[in-house]
């Protein structure tokens, strides 16, 4: 499929997990795609930028030198993003500050330095990662659902802004994925394989989301096939939000 082919798009985040799943797949089916990352590391084709989507001079920066390199930005995917565990009294204000700054406040950052370029395109679309969290109590997770529920929020403002302009805005809502993210949570487990056995357990599916399975709902959203699709959530997590099933006996 080359439905990506003459598209330039940018992905945050894009050197690990769903970010990279993401640019990898967009490549394959034909786009130009640019990574910024804190630590760029990527294959060929893709080509990174070291960019922190918590530091405005370094966004606008990026941005001007995606948009050179590649002559232009079609698609944004915004998915750069970091976690926080606990209740609501887990963490302290900067942490409440610097999680909001780089999950919410950074996709601001990288859309509106990129709005002149996406304005310029024919098949303009932003594609923000959300979450689960979102949408559904998760216990010990009350600082990340705030910074997500405001991703979803701002996923519907920015489509209702730009779908005048010709800029769609969607966002995914995966469950939990299987990416080092993951890994690293499990890490610091007191039991590592019964924690991602409960994980496994609360997705109906009774399996982690692949990276791939976000990324192919990413592309869906941001190829040009899909002209008529704006200020939509796309859940891909093991029907983990919307289907209530027995538990397993
Ligand atoms: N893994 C999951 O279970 C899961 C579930 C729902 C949503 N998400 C969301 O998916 C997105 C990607 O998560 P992942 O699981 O692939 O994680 P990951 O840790 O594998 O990848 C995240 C990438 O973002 C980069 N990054 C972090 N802070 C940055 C910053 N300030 N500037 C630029 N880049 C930065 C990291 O360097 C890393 O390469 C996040 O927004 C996360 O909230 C993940």
């Amino acid at each position: 499929m080359t439905d990506f082919a003459g598209l330039r798009a940018v992905v945050t985040g894009g050197a690990s997990g769903i970010g990279l799943a993401a640019a990898s797949l967009l490549a394959s089916r034909g786009a130009q795609v640019v990574v910024f990352d804190l630590k760029p590391d990527v294959p060929e084709p893709l080509s990174g930028i070291a960019a922190d989507v918590s530091d405005d001079n370094s966004v606008r920066d990026a941005v001007a030198a995606a948009a050179l390199q590649l002559g232009g930005i079609d698609i944004v995917v915004n998915n750069a993003g970091i976690g926080a565990q606990g209740n609501v009294t887990a963490n302290d204000d900067d942490e409440w500050h610097r999680v909001l700054d780089v999950n919410v406040v950074g996709i601001a950052r990288v859309t509106r330095a990129a709005l002149p370029h996406l304005r310029k395109s024919d098949a303009a679309a932003i594609v923000n990662t959300c979450s689960i969290a979102a949408t559904a109590g998760l216990p010990n997770r009350a600082l990340y659902s705030a910074s997500k529920g405001a991703v979803l929020a701002l996923t519907m403002a920015m489509a209702a802004d730009h779908v005048r302009e010709g800029i769609r805005v969607n966002c995914v809502n995966p469950g939990t994925a299987d990416t080092p993210w993951v890994g690293r949570l499990l890490d610091v487990a007191a039991d590592p394989a019964a924690e991602r056995a409960a994980l496994e357990a609360r997705q109906p599916m009774g399996r982690l989301v692949s990276a791939d399975e976000v990324a192919q709902a990413i592309a869906y959203l941001a190829s040009p096939l899909s002209g008529s699709t704006t200020g939509t959530a796309v859940a891909v997590d093991g029907g983990m939000q919307n289907l209530r099933i027995p538990a397993a006996r």
